[in-house]
């Protein structure tokens, strides 16, 4: 075996075990875990990582590069938020090909995918399906047999993405076939509209007022039916986003009864509420399902102890403030989405591991390694077992600092945490061996990112 390098001295953290480890690595992969203080063979760099979690690089399954909705593109490329996902301790994203109106699937999907090779760190990627036509089929198809095996699909935003429920169904009758799984946003168009049509009548219908404009009834109106369509044709199905107590509860009671229905939450929802609609930017914040209230919001965290959640995404959206502040007068045409794949981490780890005693294991399942089973790219990544790519984060546990969009790296000018006191961050950073952060310093030499081709996905999780 020839050792390159060596991380020493840590605390190797899995999902499903901890303890002091060494880490041998052979050209990119994770060659041995060993026990500490085992002799380096000749010629290894040797990392000492004493008083750090060696854990593997976050995999954040839901990110949006570069992101189109209505007139607005978010503002960064595949070289920006990957840099941004490195310093946040994420080494793999799983970005999104979300065909504009006239735009057909396949086509998008390739060519968001030949930007991977642009990244700091490896990218997966969801295909979207918006109408059916008789080429979807094979679309579909090709694309599992490219390593695109998870596709997207929107219950709401009329017009742009929006999927009837038919095309739903269809779409997760052909994944069934190759293994894949429809991934899917839950919140009820048609109560959304009707709720948005009244506000905009009290003259309500401004970012202060967003937690208002999507109730969370829309959200498990449209997860009940979802359910319901996946479970009367045995398909497995993912709910991005979710939001609230009651949707993921639907989606628990479903796996119950056999079921294979997962849960993603993501880390606005499980930090931020709607207090900061009245605030001073209230456009910042304005993302869909919107944040909820302080009840919601701490319920909801809860779930994240009783294994109940799934993954935790960041639903990264790289819009800066002068995008969001557009239309401050009308949610249904600004652009919405927070910024950050590079803040999902320190915050999840601040917020739950340091301050809520969420164990480190539970955050590498809920942040790495599930995120990499339901996308289909574990062992590969969200794990440093033997033989998965070394994608090693190396975690100081104690450092505490304040988050302040000057010392971030997304594409932006702001980010919604901004001022938060968090203890935690990723200190080392290694992309398949190579080391891209040390001590918090980017030492990335040139880009080494490549898609990352997806197997049927694990629906035996959880
Ligand atoms: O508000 C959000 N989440 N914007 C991004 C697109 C989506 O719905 O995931
Ligand atoms: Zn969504
Ligand atoms: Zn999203």
């Amino acid at each position: 075996m020839n050792v390159d390098l060596v991380i020493r001295g840590g605390t190797l953290v899995e999902a499903d075990w901890m303890g002091p480890s060494d880490l041998f690595v052979s050209e990119g992969r994770v060659a041995a875990i060993v026990a500490p203080g085992t002799p380096a063979p000749d010629g290894a760099q040797i990392v000492d990582a004493t008083g750090r979690l060696v854990m593997p690089g976050g995999v954040d399954p839901h990110c949006h590069v570069g992101f189109t909705s209505g007139e607005f593109t978010s503002r960064d490329d595949y070289a920006e938020c990957t840099t941004a996902a490195v310093f946040g301790g994420t080494t793999t994203i799983v970005d999104f090909a979300i065909p504009r109106p006239g735009e057909v699937p396949i086509e998008v999907a390739r060519a968001q995918r030949a930007k991977a090779d642009q990244g700091w760190c490896d990218s997966a990627l969801h295909a979207s399906v918006v109408a059916w036509d008789d080429t979807v089929p094979d679309q579909l198809r090709t694309l599992a047999s490219e390593g695109v095996v998870t596709v997207k699909m929107f219950t709401t935003y009329r017009g742009e993405s929006m999927a009837e429920p038919d095309t739903i169904l269809k779409t997760m009758q052909v994944l069934q076939e190759v293994g894949g799984m429809v991934v899917i946003h839950c919140e009820a168009n048609a109560i959304i509209e009707e709720d948005q049509r009244r506000a905009a009548g009290r003259g309500e219908i401004d970012a202060g007022h967003m937690h208002d404009s999507r109730s969370a009834l829309a959200e498990t109106a449209a997860v009940a039916e979802v359910l319901a369509i996946a479970e009367s044709i045995g398909a497995p199905v993912y709910f991005v986003h979710q939001s609230t107590p009651a949707a993921v509860d639907l989606v628990a009671d479903a796996r119950r009864r056999g079921v294979r229905a997962f849960t993603e939450s993501v880390a606005h929802h499980l930090v931020l509420d709607d207090a900061h609609y009245l605030g001073a930017h209230p456009e910042r914040f304005v993302c869909c399902p919107p944040l909820r209230d302080r009840e919601t919001v701490d319920a909801l965290g809860e779930y994240l102890f009783n294994g109940e959640i799934t993954t935790i995404g960041s639903d990264h959206c790289c819009y800066d403030t002068a995008q969001k502040e557009t239309y401050p007068h009308d949610v249904r045409i600004m652009p919405n989405g927070l910024p950050g794949v590079e803040t999902r981490l320190p915050v999840i780890f601040s917020e739950f591991v340091s301050k809520r005693g969420l164990s480190p294991r539970r955050f590498v399942e809920a942040t790495a390694a599930n995120p990499a089973k339901v996308n289909g790219l574990y062992p590969r990544k969200g794990t440093l077992r033997p033989g998965s790519d070394a994608d090693i984060v190396l975690w100081d546990p104690a450092a505490t600092w304040t988050i302040r969009t000057g010392d971030l790296h997304m594409a932006t000018d702001y980010t919604p945490y901004e001022g938060m006191e968090v203890t935690g961050r990723p200190a080392d950073v290694f992309v398949r061996g190579e080391r891209v952060v040390a001590e918090g310093a980017f030492v990335g030499v040139r880009p080494t990112g490549r898609h990352v081709p997806a197997g049927a996905v694990d629906t035996t999780v959880v």
